[in-house]
């Protein structure tokens, strides 16, 4: 498949209608019940940001795709309600949403999703509206903050490159004092070493041309604060 020139331009006009016009409602493997607009060809999809986007200045499309690390987290609160009910939550590198959006799911009093790529921020958002909540989409980057007013933090599948790995952690890691901080992650490279704690694991259906095998033992762990000071 090779996307038309008008989709091409409505990229750069308008994340929302480039994420209509490239993807498919579906819904991931280890979470049925949260329906998501996803890449249905997702090789062109991923060629077409890299080649003909990069020079823009535009990220890879990581938010059409649910992320083994996002998938393991959505199934974990979902089968855990109580962790998100009530609390006010951020998901961190939210791409699609997924995990935002099984949080208010669990009965998450509000949610903020936060990913850097102005295009994540639009796919969040139409997914919530797909599943019937409402995400705080923004696109800022919170890492620059102080990130004050979350009771719990969820990051699906963020330790994957370097610098922004190491951002991730020592930002995750000053959180971990005030709020609980839980990771879906499939081993990725940069995950941190120490300080983290297994709360449940998975074994997750990917795909070949994202991963290098068609299941990831998936973890969710929590970070505990201030274990490599
Ligand atoms: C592999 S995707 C995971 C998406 C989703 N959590 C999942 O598991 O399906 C990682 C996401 O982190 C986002 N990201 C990178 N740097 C970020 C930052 N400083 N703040 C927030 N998000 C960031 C990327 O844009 C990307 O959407």
């Amino acid at each position: 498949m090779s996307l038309p020139q008008e989709t091409i331009a409505a990229h750069h006009v308008d994340p929302a209608a480039f994420v209509v016009a490239n993807t498919a409602v579906d819904s991931p493997p280890l979470v049925p019940e949260i329906k998501l607009r996803l890449a249905s060809a997702m090789v062109p999809l991923w060629h077409l940001t890299e080649a003909e986007l990069e020079a823009t200045g535009q990220p890879p499309p990581y938010w059409a795709f649910a992320w083994a690390g996002g998938q393991a987290m959505a199934r974990y609160l979902l089968d855990n309600p109580e962790i998100a009910a009530g609390k006010r939550v951020l998901d961190l590198g939210s791409g699609s949403g997924l995990v935002g959006i099984a949080a208010l799911k669990c009965g998450a009093t509000a949610v903020t999703a936060a990913d850097t790529d102005r295009f994540a921020a639009a796919a969040a958002a139409i997914n919530a509206d797909l599943n019937g909540v409402t995400l705080d989409c923004t696109d800022n980057d919170l890492l620059d903050g102080p990130g004050l007013g979350w009771n719990l933090v969820v990051a699906g599948d963020v330790f994957f490159e370097q610098p922004m790995a190491g951002r991730m952690e020592a930002w995750l890691r000053h959180l971990a004092g005030a709020a609980t901080v839980l990771i879906g992650d499939p081993g990725r490279t940069y995950l941190p070493k120490t300080g983290l704690v297994k709360r449940a694991s998975f074994r997750v259906a990917t795909s070949r041309e994202l991963e290098d095998s068609d299941i990831r033992s998936t973890h969710v762990w929590q970070m505990m604060p201030n274990a490599t000071h």
